[in-house]
Protein backbone atom coordinates (compact mmCIF):
# COMPACT_ATOMS: atom_id res chain seq x y z
CA UNK A 1 0.00 0.00 0.00
CA UNK A 2 1.12 3.35 -0.72
CA UNK A 3 0.13 6.76 0.85
CA UNK A 4 -0.29 9.82 -1.08
CA UNK A 5 -0.82 12.78 1.24
CA UNK A 6 -2.14 16.26 -0.57
CA UNK A 7 -1.35 18.92 2.01
CA UNK A 8 -3.10 22.29 0.85
CA UNK A 9 -1.15 24.48 3.44
CA UNK A 10 -3.36 27.45 3.76
CA UNK A 11 -4.91 27.31 0.36
CA UNK A 12 -7.30 27.89 -1.52
CA UNK A 13 -10.60 29.55 -1.53
CA UNK A 14 -14.36 28.13 -1.29
CA UNK A 15 -14.94 28.11 -4.98
CA UNK A 16 -11.40 26.96 -5.49
CA UNK A 17 -11.54 23.91 -3.60
CA UNK A 18 -15.16 23.47 -4.94
CA UNK A 19 -13.28 23.20 -8.63
CA UNK A 20 -10.69 20.65 -7.63
CA UNK A 21 -13.31 18.31 -6.63
CA UNK A 22 -15.45 18.92 -9.76
CA UNK A 23 -12.00 18.16 -11.74
CA UNK A 24 -10.77 15.25 -9.63
CA UNK A 25 -14.06 14.13 -10.03
CA UNK A 26 -14.30 13.54 -13.50
CA UNK A 27 -10.92 12.13 -13.26
CA UNK A 28 -12.06 9.22 -10.88
CA UNK A 29 -15.00 8.55 -13.46
CA UNK A 30 -13.14 7.53 -15.77
CA UNK A 31 -11.71 5.07 -14.85
CA UNK A 32 -12.36 1.90 -12.80
CA UNK A 33 -11.11 3.29 -9.37
CA UNK A 34 -10.74 -0.50 -8.13
CA UNK A 35 -7.33 -0.26 -9.53
CA UNK A 36 -6.29 2.61 -7.29
CA UNK A 37 -7.21 0.20 -4.47
CA UNK A 38 -3.26 -0.06 -3.37
CA UNK A 39 -3.22 3.45 -3.09
CA UNK A 40 -3.97 5.05 0.16
CA UNK A 41 -5.12 8.60 -0.75
CA UNK A 42 -5.44 11.46 1.60
CA UNK A 43 -6.55 14.74 1.32
CA UNK A 44 -5.51 17.61 4.37
CA UNK A 45 -7.44 20.69 3.34
CA UNK A 46 -7.49 24.08 5.64
CA UNK A 47 -9.61 22.94 9.22
CA UNK A 48 -12.62 25.36 7.82
CA UNK A 49 -12.65 23.31 5.16
CA UNK A 50 -13.17 19.60 6.65
CA UNK A 51 -16.66 19.53 6.77
CA UNK A 52 -17.27 20.91 2.95
CA UNK A 53 -14.47 18.51 2.04
CA UNK A 54 -16.36 15.69 3.76
CA UNK A 55 -19.12 15.73 1.68
CA UNK A 56 -17.60 15.68 -1.79
CA UNK A 57 -15.99 12.95 -0.65
CA UNK A 58 -19.52 11.19 0.21
CA UNK A 59 -21.37 12.77 -2.34
CA UNK A 60 -19.27 12.07 -5.35
CA UNK A 61 -18.30 8.27 -3.69
CA UNK A 62 -14.18 9.02 -4.17
CA UNK A 63 -11.77 6.30 -2.92
CA UNK A 64 -10.21 9.23 -0.62
CA UNK A 65 -9.48 9.83 3.46
CA UNK A 66 -9.55 12.85 5.04
CA UNK A 67 -6.97 14.69 6.80
CA UNK A 68 -6.33 17.61 9.00
CA UNK A 69 -3.24 19.40 9.31
CA UNK A 70 -2.96 20.27 12.59
CA UNK A 71 -4.67 19.38 15.96
CA UNK A 72 -4.92 21.92 19.35
CA UNK A 73 -2.50 20.09 21.88
CA UNK A 74 -5.62 20.70 24.38
CA UNK A 75 -8.74 18.99 24.84
CA UNK A 76 -11.89 20.51 23.98
CA UNK A 77 -12.94 23.55 26.30
CA UNK A 78 -11.61 27.23 26.84
CA UNK A 79 -9.08 27.43 24.49
CA UNK A 80 -10.28 30.30 22.01
CA UNK A 81 -9.29 29.51 18.08
CA UNK A 82 -8.32 25.94 18.62
CA UNK A 83 -9.59 23.30 17.10
CA UNK A 84 -9.48 20.26 19.16
CA UNK A 85 -9.12 16.10 18.50
CA UNK A 86 -12.27 14.91 19.40
CA UNK A 87 -13.95 17.84 16.68
CA UNK A 88 -11.36 16.64 14.09
CA UNK A 89 -12.03 12.83 14.78
CA UNK A 90 -15.37 13.41 13.60
CA UNK A 91 -14.79 14.35 10.19
CA UNK A 92 -11.40 13.13 9.39
CA UNK A 93 -9.40 9.75 9.98
CA UNK A 94 -5.44 11.62 9.95
CA UNK A 95 -4.27 14.52 11.44
CA UNK A 96 -1.00 16.05 10.14
CA UNK A 97 1.25 16.97 13.36
CA UNK A 98 4.70 18.73 13.19
CA UNK A 99 5.35 20.06 9.64
CA UNK A 100 8.04 22.26 9.47
CA UNK A 101 6.28 25.29 8.54
CA UNK A 102 4.37 24.93 12.24
CA UNK A 103 7.71 24.61 13.89
CA UNK A 104 9.01 27.79 12.15
CA UNK A 105 6.40 30.16 12.05
CA UNK A 106 4.25 28.99 14.94
CA UNK A 107 7.31 27.83 17.05
CA UNK A 108 5.93 24.53 18.21
CA UNK A 109 8.47 22.17 19.73
CA UNK A 110 8.73 18.29 20.86
CA UNK A 111 6.49 19.18 24.05
CA UNK A 112 3.38 20.65 22.35
CA UNK A 113 3.79 18.12 19.37
CA UNK A 114 4.27 15.13 22.24
CA UNK A 115 0.79 16.62 23.45
CA UNK A 116 -0.71 17.17 19.96
CA UNK A 117 0.16 13.25 19.13
CA UNK A 118 -1.86 12.06 22.61
CA UNK A 119 -4.38 14.33 21.79
CA UNK A 120 -4.76 12.88 18.59
CA UNK A 121 -4.56 9.05 19.90
CA UNK A 122 -7.21 9.88 22.97
CA UNK A 123 -9.77 9.59 19.63
CA UNK A 124 -7.68 7.56 17.25
CA UNK A 125 -6.95 9.84 14.89
CA UNK A 126 -4.21 8.33 12.66
CA UNK A 127 -1.04 11.11 12.63
CA UNK A 128 1.53 11.78 9.92
CA UNK A 129 3.89 12.84 12.25
CA UNK A 130 6.82 15.10 9.88
CA UNK A 131 10.18 14.95 10.94
CA UNK A 132 13.23 17.31 8.98
CA UNK A 133 16.12 14.46 9.35
CA UNK A 134 16.44 11.41 10.79
CA UNK A 135 17.26 12.64 14.14
CA UNK A 136 14.13 14.71 14.58
CA UNK A 137 12.42 13.47 17.82
CA UNK A 138 9.35 11.12 17.42
CA UNK A 139 6.98 11.12 19.97
CA UNK A 140 5.42 7.87 21.03
CA UNK A 141 2.00 7.19 19.13
CA UNK A 142 2.79 8.54 15.71
CA UNK A 143 1.27 5.73 12.95
CA UNK A 144 3.26 7.33 9.68
CA UNK A 145 6.32 9.63 9.56
CA UNK A 146 7.24 11.66 7.00
CA UNK A 147 10.45 12.85 6.04
CA UNK A 148 10.67 16.42 4.83
CA UNK A 149 13.95 17.93 4.28
CA UNK A 150 13.16 21.82 4.93
CA UNK A 151 15.66 22.72 2.15
CA UNK A 152 13.01 20.64 -0.25
CA UNK A 153 10.19 22.29 0.51
CA UNK A 154 8.21 24.54 -2.36
CA UNK A 155 11.77 24.94 -3.31
CA UNK A 156 11.81 22.66 -6.49
CA UNK A 157 15.00 21.16 -5.39
CA UNK A 158 13.35 17.41 -4.60
CA UNK A 159 16.03 15.22 -1.96
CA UNK A 160 17.59 12.73 -4.08
CA UNK A 161 15.57 8.96 -3.88
CA UNK A 162 18.71 7.38 -2.75
CA UNK A 163 19.25 10.01 -0.37
CA UNK A 164 15.54 9.74 0.76
CA UNK A 165 16.03 5.82 0.70
CA UNK A 166 18.79 6.00 3.16
CA UNK A 167 17.35 8.41 6.00
CA UNK A 168 13.92 6.60 5.81
CA UNK A 169 15.35 3.63 6.62
CA UNK A 170 17.41 4.73 9.30
CA UNK A 171 14.20 6.59 10.61
CA UNK A 172 12.28 3.45 10.31
CA UNK A 173 14.78 1.30 12.39
CA UNK A 174 15.16 3.95 15.10
CA UNK A 175 11.37 4.52 15.43
CA UNK A 176 9.89 1.25 14.59
CA UNK A 177 7.40 3.12 12.51
CA UNK A 178 6.78 1.05 9.34
CA UNK A 179 5.08 3.39 6.84
CA UNK A 180 7.31 6.39 6.53
CA UNK A 181 6.67 9.16 3.51
CA UNK A 182 9.00 11.72 1.58
CA UNK A 183 7.68 15.31 0.73
CA UNK A 184 9.47 17.98 -0.73
CA UNK A 185 8.77 19.36 -4.04
CA UNK A 186 6.98 16.23 -5.09
CA UNK A 187 5.83 16.31 -8.79
CA UNK A 188 3.85 13.84 -11.00
CA UNK A 189 7.29 13.48 -12.63
CA UNK A 190 9.46 12.32 -9.96
CA UNK A 191 6.57 10.83 -7.48
CA UNK A 192 7.87 7.06 -9.34
CA UNK A 193 11.62 7.54 -8.64
CA UNK A 194 10.22 7.52 -4.76
CA UNK A 195 7.96 4.71 -4.77
CA UNK A 196 9.92 2.54 -6.68
CA UNK A 197 13.51 2.37 -4.99
CA UNK A 198 12.07 0.54 -1.83
CA UNK A 199 11.71 1.57 1.61
CA UNK A 200 9.65 4.61 0.86
CA UNK A 201 6.01 4.28 1.50
CA UNK A 202 4.27 7.12 -0.35
CA UNK A 203 4.46 11.29 -0.67
CA UNK A 204 3.34 14.09 1.52
CA UNK A 205 2.98 16.52 -1.24
CA UNK A 206 2.28 20.37 -1.20
CA UNK A 207 2.71 22.49 -4.41
CA UNK A 208 1.79 19.87 -6.58
CA UNK A 209 -1.34 18.65 -4.72
CA UNK A 210 -3.32 22.12 -5.33
CA UNK A 211 -3.57 21.25 -9.26
CA UNK A 212 -6.18 18.49 -9.59
CA UNK A 213 -4.31 17.31 -12.32
CA UNK A 214 -0.78 17.33 -11.53
CA UNK A 215 -2.14 15.45 -7.86
CA UNK A 216 -3.97 12.90 -10.15
CA UNK A 217 -1.45 11.92 -12.36
CA UNK A 218 0.72 11.09 -9.32
CA UNK A 219 -1.97 9.15 -7.68
CA UNK A 220 -1.57 7.49 -11.20
CA UNK A 221 1.71 6.47 -11.02
CA UNK A 222 1.71 5.65 -7.78
CA UNK A 223 -0.61 2.86 -8.09
CA UNK A 224 1.11 -0.57 -9.74
CA UNK A 225 -2.33 -1.85 -11.23
P1 LIG B 1 5.90 20.78 -1.43
O1 LIG B 1 5.45 20.70 0.09
O2 LIG B 1 5.38 19.54 -2.10
O3 LIG B 1 5.23 22.04 -1.95
O4 LIG B 1 7.37 20.87 -1.48
C1 LIG B 1 5.52 19.51 0.82
C2 LIG B 1 5.07 19.73 2.23
O5 LIG B 1 5.42 20.76 2.82
O6 LIG B 1 4.38 18.88 2.82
Amino acid sequence: MKYIVANWKSNKTVQEAEEWFKKIRIKFSEINCAKLNDVEIIVCPPAVYLTMVKKYITDYSLPMKLGAQDVSSFKMGAYTGEISARMISGLAEYVIIGHSERRKYFREEDKSLGEKVKQANSVRLKVIYCIQDANTFIPEGATIAAYEPVWAIGSGKADTPDNANQVISIVKKKSGIKTVLYGGSVTPQNIKSYLSIGQIDGALIGGASLDAEKFWEIILHASTN
